[in-house]
């Protein structure tokens, strides 16, 4: 609602700029009366333009607070199973016991993918790396339900919504298999969400006497649940910025992989137990710390955006990094490296100064080390389980009216001027 104005004086004209509140967070003025001024806003990287209205993920950076639907992230991932949270993103309240069972049921009823996506598969080297194979795969689901989708039908997004969560576990899995060489496993429905992805991967056809281990599945679904949306990151964004236009849901969602496999954004996890290799030693960690300082290389796994005090999901995070690591009876030295890491830098006034803590990712890759995943899955992992809230996202944007996402700029290029006929160039 817009109760007040903000004045802004541009070139002696006075514009009146309303100030729109939300339920919470900062209230944001409307600068659409810019567009008579001749002036366009200049915001590189976002860092205070909302280009959306939205009812799905609040955070408040300053308090370490994260919301999905008004539920916060701690009492989400401790008490709920992944597909709860997603029911709770895409339909705006959690289930009920009746809700809960259709919507699992949908889910199961659609985790197998077409026969013929393997041929995708076998179009890639083995040594591809998996984000660039989910890229390709689910972007080639677009050529699976394409001629039949009508991105206006509230029943044909709402069965791609389920589609897509049901299929990303089988796809994951595939992409793993296809990197070790192994037979892809088909979904098992009799497992849950996270045991039926630890199955499709770990499982193989001779392996008569596959066992579920609580305490992984458990962590594998926390995982999940604390990826499964972030408010407007550049995944997300990406997302939204490819469905403005109308293209197909799924080729919009391999848009928000490919953005998400940057290592400033889900391919930090990869990048945190890099940089541990990297460093080796706990003795080998002051020359390190240097070497952020001098800004040669980041600190990965630290830092964020929006979190400036802490990221709640790392709290989360580092519980159940501690469960895992206990439950496995693992004594991994990297991870007494990576807490030695975590100590110097909480207590070193280059990062105190810039509000730089540990984020999502600087735990989740131990855990999934820990679980036996390779690191080449971490962001495989962050991206089914960011799915829902990409889907989410695209939902909300469909459901009401909008318009192309078509950001202006600030032109710094060369004037006009004469084409010259290549021989009299100089
Ligand atoms: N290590 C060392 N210095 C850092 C780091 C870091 N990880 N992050 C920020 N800084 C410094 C940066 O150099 C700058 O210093 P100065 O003001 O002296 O130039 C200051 O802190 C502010 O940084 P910024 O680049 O303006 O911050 P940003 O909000 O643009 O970047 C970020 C946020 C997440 C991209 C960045 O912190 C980063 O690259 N972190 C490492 C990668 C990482 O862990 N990403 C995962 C984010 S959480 C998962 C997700 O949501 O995708």
């Amino acid at each position: 609602m817009a109760d007040t104005n903000a004045k802004l004086t541009v070139n002696g004209e006075e514009y009146e700029l309303p100030i729109i509140k939300g339920t919470l967070g900062r209230p944001v003025i409307d600068i659409a009366a810019l567009q008579e001024s001749g002036f366009w806003s200049y915001d590189p990287g976002f860092k205070v333009t909302a280009p959306v209205e939205s009812k799905i993920t609040y955070i408040d950076g300053g308090k370490g607070e994260l919301l999905h639907r008004g539920y916060p992230i701690d009492e989400l991932a401790n008490n709920a199973e992944y597909l709860e949270v997603a029911y709770a993103l895409l339909h705006g309240d959690l289930p009920t016991a009746e809700q809960k069972a259709e919507f699992f049921e949908k889910i199961r009823e659609h985790t197998a993918v077409h026969d013929q996506l393997r041929k995708f598969f076998e179009g890639f080297r083995r040594d591809a790396h998996p984000m660039a194979i989910m890229v390709g795969v689910v972007g080639a689901l677009s050529a699976f339900y394409h001629e039949d989708l009508d991105v206006s039908n509230e029943e044909h997004r709402e069965i791609t919504a389920i589609r897509l969560i049901a299929k990303m576990p089988t796809l994951a899995a595939m992409s793993y298999k296809y990197s070790q060489g192994e037979p892809f496993m088909y979904p098992r429905n009799d497992f849950n969400y996270a045991e039926n992805f630890l199955y499709m991967m770990f499982a193989t056809p001779a392996d008569v006497d596959y066992e579920k281990n609580d305490v992984i599945t458990r962590a594998m679904d926390k995982i999940f649940t604390l990826h499964a949306d972030h408010e407007q990151n550049a995944s997300t964004s990406t997302v939204r910025l490819a469905g403005s236009t109308g293209a197909n849901p799924y080729a919009c969602i391999a848009a928000g992989i490919a953005a998400l496999w940057g290592p400033s954004h889900g391919g930090a996890n990869e990048a945190v137990l890099e940089m541990l290799d990297e460093i080796g030693t706990v003795e080998n960690v002051p020359e390190f710390m240097e070497k952020v300082k001098s800004r040669e290389v980041k600190l990965m796994g630290f830092g964020h955006r929006v979190y400036k005090n802490f990221d709640p999901r790392a709290q989360v995070m580092k519980e159940t990094c501690d469960e895992v690591l206990e439950a496995l009876g693992i004594n991994d030295p990297k991870l007494e490296l990576a807490m030695a890491l975590e100590k110097i830098a909480l207590e070193d006034p280059f990062f105190i100064e810039r509000n730089l803590y540990p984020n999502v990712d600087f735990y989740s890759g131990i855990i999934l080390k820990a679980i036996g995943i390779p690191t080449s899955m971490f962001t495989v992992i962050f991206a089914l389980a960011r799915t829902s809230g990409w889907i989410s996202h695209w939902l909300e944007m469909h459901s009401a009216p909008f318009k192309i996402g078509r950001p202006r700029q600030l032109y710094t290029g060369e004037t006009r001027r004469d084409f010259v006929k290549v021989e009299d160039r100089k």
